[in-house]
């Protein structure tokens, strides 16, 4: 890089949520100057920035506008203007993960031609552009519907259960899937920098939350085999790899009820599997995410305890002005560190922060996780 970045660097980030704010925080220490831009006037960075753009990522001209009189450019969303930040790309701006990768990410259709092509277990699967192709779909109910694009936090995926569902099916581009009857849910952080070093975070177990679909409950280290964190360790490496992204990728699996290890989607950032890193691990997702797009060496990503994180999401039947409740009893125990997102409004299931609860034992990190989980609350 022609700059110093100690100081000089401007660095842009597209979306100013959670993500962007724990990446700020990590930001600060390498003396780098944040620009951020989000189209929501309220978003959690805003007041963190060194400079804060409301407008759109989607639309070019506001996309490239932000980002020509930057150094470099990350995002913490992929719903972004991928036009504009190629453009931005040729005139020398640097963008990590690269425009064409986030442009694979986005379409959920060629995520899975990609691994197709490049020899990565994944579940069969077929594209399709109208609801009527579903009559005569090669795969056998049930089945997962994806739209190709703009799906997040489950919208956009749909379960195919009967003959009956294809009534209500998405009518747009789409891919199904096999239904996976998987065993866990996994996942891999990888980094890759420039120079090619590659390094990826201990695989994580998930626990999802069906009715927000999300996921609430994050445990880490996994205590599966050594063979099968490897696998899937490897795994997240070759993909890394065969993208030549620079910066960080998280790899969602599954573990398959016979050990199968099938790549469910990729996200090019920083992502809610990783949140544990920060206290859990002897280097934090945003800290391994930067020093990946500054080409500096990787940090170590081993863990150094057992770390339970959990989403705080916005209680059923609230919405109106966050209010917290129980937040001092939760820090009255060992080991509970409180995240808050500094969203001003709650809505159900809205995520409003984490918890990462840390402990030398993992059941006992598990069962502060659960009292946590009972105390603290998001109202209105
Ligand atoms: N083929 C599948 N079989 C079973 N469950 C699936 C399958 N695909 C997705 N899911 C479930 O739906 C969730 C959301 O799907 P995903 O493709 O990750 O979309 P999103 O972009 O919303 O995260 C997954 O985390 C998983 O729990
Ligand atoms: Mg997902």
């Amino acid at each position: 890089m022609g700059k110093d970045f100690y100081g000089d660097l401007q660095l842009g980030v597209l979306g100013g949520g959670q993500l962007g704010r724990m990446l700020i925080q990590e930001a600060i220490n390498y003396n780098v100057n944040v620009h951020i831009l989000d189209p929501d006037k309220n978003a959690p960075c805003r007041k963190l920035c060194n400079r804060f753009e409301c407008g759109s990522l989607s639309d070019f001209e506001t996309v490239y506008n932000f980002g020509k009189d930057l150094d470099m450019i990350t995002i913490e969303i992929e719903k972004v203007n991928v036009d504009a930040l190629e453009k931005l790309e040729e005139e020398g701006v640097l963008v990590y993960p690269q425009s064409r990768i986030i442009r694979l990410i986005q379409d959920k259709g060629l995520q899975k031609q990609f691994f197709k092509q490049n020899d990565i277990p994944t579940s069969l699967f077929q594209l399709i552009s109208t609801k009527e192709h579903l009559t005569n779909a090669n795969l056998s109910i049930p089945y997962i519907q994806k739209l190709r694009k703009d799906g997040y936090d489950g919208k956009g995926v749909k379960k195919i259960n009967s003959l009956a569902d294809l009534e209500t099916a998405f009518d747009e581009p789409s891919l199904i899937e096999e239904w996976v009857d998987f065993e866990k849910e996994i996942a891999v952080i990888v980094a890759r920098n420039d120079n090619g070093d590659v390094a990826t975070f201990p695989m994580v177990e998930m626990e999802f939350n069906p009715e927000a679909n999300l996921v609430e409950f994050l445990i880490a280290p996994s205590t599966y085999g050594f063979d099968i964190q490897q696998r899937a360790e490897e795994l997240a490496k070759k993909i890394a790899n065969d993208l030549q992204i620079v910066g960080l990728l998280a790899v969602e699996m599954f573990l398959t009820k016979d050990g199968e290890i099938l790549v469910n989607e990729l996200a090019p950032r920083t992502h809610n599997s990783g949140h544990q890193t920060i206290e859990g691990n002897y280097v934090s997702q945003f800290a391994q995410h930067l020093r990946a797009i500054f080409n500096l060496p990787l940090g170590d990503t081993r863990c150094r305890s057992n770390a339970v994180m959990i989403n705080l999401l916005g209680e059923e039947g609230y919405e109106g002005l966050a209010k917290y409740e129980g937040v001092e009893e939760i820090l009255a125990m060992e080991g509970v560190y409180v995240h808050l997102y500094g969203k001003k409004f709650t809505k159900p299931f809205r995520k409003m922060g984490h918890v990462c609860i840390i402990n030398d034992d993992r059941e006992l990190a598990i069962s502060n996780a659960r009292k946590v989980q009972e105390i603290l609350k998001v109202k209105a």
